[in-house]
């Protein structure tokens, strides 16, 4: 095992020191090679190149502002994000905790972030450099970044959709000189605890009229959605989750976000959301329900499987159930950037 100090500064500090030292251990060390199991995904028309399955899972990089480093240390792709269309404040107090024993999260941070503005901004320099390297390198890679939005803290349920649409078009819009697609896809986030209600647009009565209209922007944009699920769903909302998607033609699934739920043996706040360790056998659970429940309609579905993935065994697992990629949260904060590395090591050994 290597040397870890972040695990032994105050859970808060290395949250808020990380990405000091990201850029710096990006700059001291040589670049990953990453081309390890590529996967080319295309769907109505669409295709995206993946160097390799493992990428970046939504809340590490909020506004986007890191995404060289991620590259630099061999993620297949990113997913940047909640995005909401204003800045905002974490939610007040305790947001988050961490139990190295269990290898386990818990946060209720409830979108924080420099807004829209500010995340568009971070995805077109790293776009504009992206293009100068790949000019100078001469290679056709482009690193596939999703973006995960959510709605503002007090847009109330039944706006919320707005909010989303806005998100879309405002990441889609292009000037007459700069015709660059910033983002490969989109995630609809409504599985976040740590945002009163927000999990209620699950419900069977809200669900198809929220997503519609998204739906609908995505098609105009040609942009491929995803909507992230909640491990906490039972079979029933999940089914009725996968039917109206179908229904509206979304492009695929990430399972899961973090759970509500504590384990025997957790002690963290009732409140939040919890992730890493305990997670793993939920989202194991919930990855497989959800081939399971698509079966024929899956119709090139992209899936992504996420929840305690702290291992490149784990990953081949995720991989080896259906799953087409693989992220990560937890892997990243008890086992450094390396864990890319590592965890593809083992993935090319298996292949
Ligand atoms: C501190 C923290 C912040 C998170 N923020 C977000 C977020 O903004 N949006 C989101 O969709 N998921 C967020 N997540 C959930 C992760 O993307 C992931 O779904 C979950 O943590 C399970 O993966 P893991 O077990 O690897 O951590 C966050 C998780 C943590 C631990």
């Amino acid at each position: 095992m290597s040397l870890r100090p972040w695990l032994l500064l105050p859970a808060k500090l290395a949250h808020d020191i990380a990405p000091l030292g990201l850029d710096l251990a990006a700059s001291i060390s040589r670049p990953v090679e990453a081309q390890v199991r590529p996967f080319s995904w295309t769907r109505k028309g669409r295709t995206l190149n993946f160097r390799n399955p493992l990428g970046i899972a939504g809340g590490v990089d909020k506004d986007g502002r890191q995404i060289w480093s991620w590259h630099h240390f061999g993620v297949g792709f990113v997913e940047v994000g909640t995005v909401t269309p204003k800045p905002q404040r974490p939610n007040p107090g305790r947001i988050i905790g961490r139990d190295i024993h269990n290898e386990a999260l818990w946060n209720r941070m409830g979108f924080p972030g420099r807004g829209a503005h500010f995340a568009r901004g971070s995805l077109r320099d790293f776009r504009r450099d992206e293009a100068m390297t790949l000019a100078e390198e001469g290679r056709g890679f482009r690193l596939p970044i999703l973006t995960n939005i959510g709605k503002q803290r007090e847009t109330s349920l039944s706006e919320a959709s707005a909010d989303y649409v806005w998100l879309i078009d405002f990441f889609n819009e292009q000037t007459r000189f700069d015709s660059t697609t910033y983002s490969d896809a989109f995630v609809i986030n409504i599985s976040s605890p740590n945002t009163t209600g927000l999990r209620d647009l699950f419900s069977q009565s809200r669900l198809y009229e929220f997503l519609a209209p998204i739906a609908e922007r995505l098609e105009f944009h040609g942009t491929p959605g995803l909507l992230k699920l909640s491990p906490d769903m039972d079979s029933e909302t999940l089914e009725a989750a996968i039917e109206v998607s179908v229904r509206l033609d979304l492009d695929g699934f990430i399972a899961t976000n973090t759970t509500a739920a504590r384990p025997q043996g957790i002690s963290f706040p009732t409140e939040g959301g919890l992730s890493g360790g305990p997670l793993r056998l939920r989202a194991r659970q919930v990855l497989q329900t959800l081939i399971e429940e698509l079966g024929t309609r899956r119709q090139g579905r992209l899936i992504i499987s996420a929840g305690g993935v702290l291992s490149g065994e784990e990953a081949a697992t995720r991989l080896s159930l259906g799953a087409d990629l693989v992220e990560t949260y937890s892997g990243l904060v008890f086992h450094g950037p390396k864990f890319f590395d590592r965890a593809l090591r083992h993935l090319e050994l298996g292949s």
